[in-house]
């Protein structure tokens, strides 16, 4: 696909490091972004990183008219669709935000899609959308349970997408259903810079590496798995931008809805993950074993055998190339892009 592509969400974390990937390929890349959980420092970066320029547009998808402004203001060919909001936690004492921002915003951006005639779609969803697997590696095939607001969110849009489909053959959608992204670009340039205390493992960890934080929490010991502890299929940001490139390829040779996930089919318990960091970094990451976290499903990893064989994508960075680029980051940027 050639010309410019519009990328939702582009100041966060994987779309960061996705519009590198996009700039180094040779895509034309406008950002639009509300800065809500971002920084343009983060966009600056990405020029630095790939000596290229691209347009950010500051936004919001829920504002109808400034989002249908973007599509007769550009020559937009596809899009790739990172906006949202994502902490499950949150979800559950705002849920009326979760379905403003990603359903009601999802619905805006399609709907001025379909007004230009921009029918191409790279979709961001989330493992979170196969609630508690029933087997293991999840297929996509697997039945689709949402947990919380936040997930029900994901399933909601991966219906809309679905249902508009079905309306116009024209359509060509490609949900990425995304395992535990983290890591960073290699350079340590960009990272991942939640605001606030971390919810998420890898960035909790980064930040007790180097100080920030006393010590980790790992939430529960007693999961039936091998040391007692949670499994998650960690797959590197980089790996994970690089499928969204070859799933915006194959939307030329597809029609209809192609749904994938995107993870490396490995599971990595909390302590293993530790011990990783530990032996790849030489700092010490402090710990101690809580209760559970309520929600925590015990083991999730992916069967990403369809993203193989049909995007040709797979995910070839490893456990110790995710903790020394996390590393990296945190160590150069312990206080993320402020
Ligand atoms: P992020 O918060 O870093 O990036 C999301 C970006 O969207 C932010 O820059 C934010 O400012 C912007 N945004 C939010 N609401 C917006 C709105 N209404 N209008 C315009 N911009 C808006 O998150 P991320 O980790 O990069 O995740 C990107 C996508 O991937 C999200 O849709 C998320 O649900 C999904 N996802 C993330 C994970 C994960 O663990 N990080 C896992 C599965 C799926
Ligand atoms: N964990 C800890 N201590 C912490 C943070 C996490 O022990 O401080 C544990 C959790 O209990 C879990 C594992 O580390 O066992 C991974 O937790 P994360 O919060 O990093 O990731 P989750 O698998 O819970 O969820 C993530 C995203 C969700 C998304 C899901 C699937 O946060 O938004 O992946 O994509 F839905």
């Amino acid at each position: 696909m050639n010309g410019q592509i519009l990328v939702t969400g582009g100041a966060g974390y994987i779309g960061s490091h996705t519009c590198v990937a996009l700039l180094q390929a040779g895509f034309d890349v406008i950002v639009l972004d509300n800065l809500s959980n971002s920084k343009p420092e983060a966009i600056r970066r990405v020029q630095h990183i790939t000596e290229k320029n691209l347009r950010l547009i500051r936004g919001d998808l829920r504002n109808r008219d400034s989002v249908f402004d973007v599509f007769t203001a550009h020559n937009i060919q596809g899009v790739i669709h990172f906006a949202g909001l994502k902490a499950v936690g949150e979800s559950t004492e705002k849920p009326l935000d979760y379905y403003q921002n990603n359903v009601a915003g999802t619905a805006n951006l399609l709907e001025a899609m379909a007004h230009n005639g921009v029918k191409s779609v790279v979709f961001s969803s989330s493992c979170t959308v196969y609630g508690v697997p029933e087997t293991l590696p999840v297929r996509e095939d697997s039945p689709l349970f949402a947990v919380s607001p936040y997930g029900q969110t994901k399933l909601t849009i991966e219906h809309m997408l679905l249902d508009l489909s079905k309306s116009d053959p024209d359509w060509r959608i490609s949900i990425l259903r995304y395992f535990n992204p983290v890591g960073a670009h290699s350079s340590g340039v960009i990272g991942e810079d939640p605001m606030g205390i971390p919810n998420n493992l890898m960035p909790y960890v980064s930040q007790v590496a180097v100080g920030m934080r006393e010590e980790l929490s790992v939430f529960g010991g007693d999961y039936p798995t091998a040391d007692g502890t949670c499994v998650r299929d960690y797959i590197h940001v980089v790996d994970l931008a690089r499928g969204h490139l070859s799933a915006l390829a194959q939307l030329s040779n597809q029609s209809g809805v192609s749904t994938y996930n995107l993870g490396t089919g490995k599971g990595h318990s909390v302590l293993e993950l530790i011990e990783c960091f530990e032996k790849t970094t030489g700092q010490a990451v402090p710990f101690r074993m809580v209760e559970r976290r309520p929600g925590d499903t015990p083991v999730v990893y992916a069967d990403p055998s369809l993203a193989e064989s049909e995007l040709g994508w797979r995910a070839e960075l490893s456990l110790a190339d995710i903790c020394a680029d996390a590393w990296r980051w945190q160590r150069n940027n312990p206080e993320g892009y402020a």
